[in-house]
C-alpha cells in the first residue's frame, strides 16, 4: 500500500481551560488546563485530535512524494489510525473518499491556511440565534454587559483634524441614509417578478463583456471583482415570487435568466430557509434569499495558491451585497446581508462541493413588514418604510 500526506494540514496546540465544580465548592478559583494536539486539513470537515508520535509521522511524511509502506511499517498502528482519520491519503479502495477529498483541493489551487481557515469556518446545523440567546449577546445592552465596553466607535490620532465641507445632499445621498438592514418583511406579500429581475440585473448580471479568447470570456458588471473574475455565482431560494414556482433556481449571469434546480417540497422550504440563515427567523422569510458562492476554482486559476485570493472573494460578496441593499432600496424594498449561515446545509441544497464552489453569505429581498417586531437600526429614521 502507498500513503502520502494530505495537501493542507496545520497543528494545533490547543488548550481548554475548566473550572472543576467540586474545586469551585471549595472555593478554588484554580483552573484546569488540558492540551491537545489538533490537526486541521484542508479537506476535512472538523479537526482530528492526534498524539505526539501521530505528529511526529506527519511531520516526517511527505505530502507530495507516495510512500510504499513495508511490512515494518504496517506492525505500527499509527499508519492505520492516519489513514482511516484522512490526515494521510492512501491508494487502497478504502480511502478513495478521501483521496479524492484532497485532489480536488489540490487541484482547486487553494492557499493553505485559505484552505484550512474556509474548511473549519463552515457551519453545518447551527442555530446561531439560540446561541447568541443563550449567552444574552443578543441585544447590544446584553453585549455591553457581558462584553464590557467595546473600543471607542472612532479612533481618534493625537493632533490637528482639518475640518472638511459638508455637501449638499442630492437624491444618491437620500438612497443611501433609506438604506437600513430589514430584519421584518412583510409574510404575505410576494415580490413581483420584474423587481427581483431589476435587482438581479442591477447587482450581479453582466452587463458587458469581453471574449480574450474562443474559450476565454471576461465578464463586465456594476460591481468590482478582485483579478475582473467575478468568480461570485448566485443561487436562489424562492419563497413567495410572483409568476416563480418556490423551490431552488441558478441565475445565469450573461442571460440574465434564472434555471429551476431540482427542490425539496415546498413546505420543506421554509425550514431549508431557516437553516440556511442559522435560525435567524427575521431573514428566513424573505420572499427570496440569494445565495453568494464564489466559484473559488476560477479565483484560483488566476491566483494560485494566493495568500490574498480567498480575501478577495470575500470582498467581492461584500461589493455585491451592498449593490443588493441599493437596489432593493431604491425599489422600496428591504434587504439584508448574513454571513452566520450554515455553509453545509447550503452546499448539499444547491449541490456546490465546497471546494470549488461554496457559499459564502446569504442575502435577502422583500417588502417590509408595516411593524417593526425585531430591531432594525435606522436612528435618523431615514428607511423606506
Ligand atoms: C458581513 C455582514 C454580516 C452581517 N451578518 C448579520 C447577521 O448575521 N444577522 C443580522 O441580523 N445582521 C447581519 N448584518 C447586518 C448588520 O447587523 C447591519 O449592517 C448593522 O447592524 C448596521 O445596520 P444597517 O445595515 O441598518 O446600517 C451583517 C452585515 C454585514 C455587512
Amino acid at each position: 500500500m502507498r500513503v502520502r500526506r494530505c495537501t493542507h494540514l496545520l497543528l494545533e496546540p490547543r488548550e481548554t481551560v475548566s473550572f472543576g465544580l467540586q474545586a469551585l465548592l471549595r472555593g478554588s478559583t484554580e483552573a484546569n488546563s488540558t492540551h491537545a494536539w489538533l490537526a486541521l486539513a484542508g479537506h476535512l470537515d472538523g479537526p482530528v485530535e492526534i498524539d505526539a508520535g501521530q505528529s511526529e509521522l506527519l511531520g516526517r511524511t511527505s505530502a507530495s512524494q507516495w510512500r510504499t509502506l513495508s511490512a515494518q511499517d504496517m506492525a505500527d498502528p499509527r499508519w492505520g489510525q492516519l489513514l482511516s482519520s484522512g490526515l494521510l491519503v492512501g491508494d487502497q479502495p478504502e480511502h478513495a473518499d478521501h483521496l479524492a477529498r484532497d485532489q480536488r483541493i489540490k487541484d482547486a489551487h487553494w492557499w493553505p491556511l485559505s484552505a484550512v481557515a474556509h474548511r473549519h469556518s463552515r457551519w453545518q446545523g447551527v442555530d446561531s440565534v439560540s446561541d447568541m440567546r443563550g449567552q444574552g449577546l443578543d441585544t447590544a445592552v446584553g453585549l455591553r454587559r457581558r462584553l464590557g465596553a467595546p473600543p471607542p466607535a472612532v479612533h481618534p490620532v493625537e493632533g490637528h483634524y482639518q475640518p472638511l465641507p459638508n455637501v449638499q445632499e442630492s437624491p444618491f445621498d437620500a438612497l443611501l441614509a433609506a438604506r437600513t438592514t430589514c430584519r421584518n418583511f412583510d409574510p404575505e406579500r410576494a415580490l413581483p417578478l420584474p423587481m427581483l429581475a431589476q435587482l438581479l440585473q442591477r447587482s450581479v448580471m453582466a452587463h458587458a463583456a469581453l471574449q480574450v479568447e474562443q474559450d476565454m470570456l471576461i465578464l463586465k458588471k456594476n460591481v468590482p471583482s478582485g483579478g475582473g473574475l467575478h468568480p461570485t455565482e448566485v443561487w436562489l431560494l424562492v419563497q413567495r415570487v410572483e409568476g416563480l414556482t418556490p423551490g431552488l433556481y441558478h441565475y445565469h449571469a450573461l442571460d440574465h435568466a434564472l434555471l429551476a434546480l431540482p427542490s425539496p417540497p415546498v413546505p420543506t422550504l421554509p425550514s431549508l430557509a431557516r437553516a440556511m440563515v442559522s435560525g435567524q427567523e427575521w431573514f428566513a422569510d424573505a420572499p427570496v434569499l440569494i445565495v453568494l458562492a464564489p466559484r473559488f476554482g476560477r479565483s484560483f486559476w488566476k491566483y494560485r495558491n494566493h495568500a490574498k485570493a480567498y480575501r478577495a472573494l470575500t470582498l467581492d460578496a461584500g461589493h455585491i451585497s451592498q449593490m443588493v441593499y441599493l437596489a432593493a432600496t431604491e425599489a422600496g424594498l428591504g434587504a439584508f446581508v448574513t454571513a452566520a449561515i450554515n455553509e453545509g446545509d447550503v452546499d448539499q441544497a444547491f449541490g456546490l462541493d465546497g471546494v470549488e464552489q461554496g457559499a459564502l453569505a446569504i442575502c435577502g429581498v422583500g417588502y417590509r413588514a408595516l411593524e417593526r417586531s425585531t430591531a432594525e437600526f435606522d436612528p435618523a429614521g431615514r428607511s423606506s418604510r
